[in-house]
């Protein structure tokens, strides 16, 4: 069932594990997504970036996409739809749209703005029984056309945004999007310490892809409660789909390889399998 993501990283906070959440591009990455969730029995968080949102067809296509997908899996686990660093605009349009929950990601605004357009997302929001996701520094890299210089969270900053009543927190810990470079130094856990001591709001850590187990598990053991992963899902289908056709097998006429519902299924079943280790990693429990 759908459900807002409220009790579901109150609960992993207080219970020092973690749920994932996981970006869809179509079809396939949805039920592959949704589809490990069901075999594994875990709640999960499925999103969507305004990029993927705007290659499928709109919010609304999304959130109906999920919905019927989460019917026809005939899911009884919760499942949360996210809108994953959305501007002032795309988070008014979701809840318009009746989204679960929605991040606004104000991390590019100077911090008296962001807090306080982070302050009226969450009445519009919360009036609706949606959740919110804010985000204190910004996350490195890029992301779907999203850039952050990777600028550390102070503690304060982290305490006036967790004042305005947002049910999970991002924080910029070292953490980056897409594929972490080869001399990166690590999450700064001194930091997450200083944050996870004087916040008790759930902590998300983004660029969850490529992030070692450990560091992982350490940033949960420490008060993450959501981890975003999307890249990882990417290259593990493109991973599959190449192998497929280095084989040849999209040429293979008498088997049809290249019907499409073949020539992606290796590639959906990548993604489900990523998301299934991930969720064993997390520490998410069966329901
Ligand atoms: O918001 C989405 C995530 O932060 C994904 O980051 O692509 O590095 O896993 P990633
Ligand atoms: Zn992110």
């Amino acid at each position: 069932a759908l459900v807002n993501g409220k009790e579901m990283f109150d609960n992993a906070r207080a219970g020092k594990y973690a749920v994932g959440a996981f970006n869809t591009n179509n079809l396939e990455w949805t039920r592959a997504i949704l589809g490990a969730a069901k075999e594994t029995n875990t709640p999960i968080l499925i999103q969507t970036s305004m990029g993927a949102a705007k290659y499928m067809g709109g919010y609304k296509l999304c959130l109906d996409l999920v919905s019927d997908t989460v019917d026809s899996l005939e899911m009884t686990t919760p499942v949360v739809m996210h809108l994953d660093h959305g501007n002032y605009e795309a988070a008014k349009e979701c809840i318009e749209v009746g989204y679960n929950s929605v991040m606004f990601d104000g991390h590019d605004l100077p911090f008296e703005e962001n807090l306080a357009k982070t302050k009226e997302i969450v009445a519009l929001a919360h009036a609706k029984g949606i959740t919110v996701e804010a985000e204190v520094g910004s996350i490195g890299g890029t992301e779907d056309g999203i850039t952050g210089n990777g600028e550390l969270a102070t503690v304060e900053e982290a305490k006036a945004l967790a004042a305005t009543g947002v049910d999970y927190l991002a924080c910029g810990i070292g953490n980056i999007h897409g594929v972490y470079p080869e001399n990166w130094t690590g999450l700064n856990f001194d930091r997450l310490q200083e944050i996870a001591a004087e916040v008790k709001t759930p902590l998300v850590l983004h660029g969850g892809s490529g992030i070692p187990k450990e560091q992982i598990m350490k940033a949960i053991s420490m008060g993450v409660s959501k981890v975003n992963v999307n890249t990882e899902c990417q290259l593990a289908f493109a991973e599959a789909t190449r192998k497929y056709v280095e084989a040849g097998k999209d040429q293979d006429v008498d088997a049809k390889g290249y019907d499409p519902r073949y020539l992606l299924k290796p590639g959906t079943e990548a993604i489900k399998e990523t998301v299934k280790e991930r969720i064993e990693w997390f520490g998410t429990p069966s329901v």
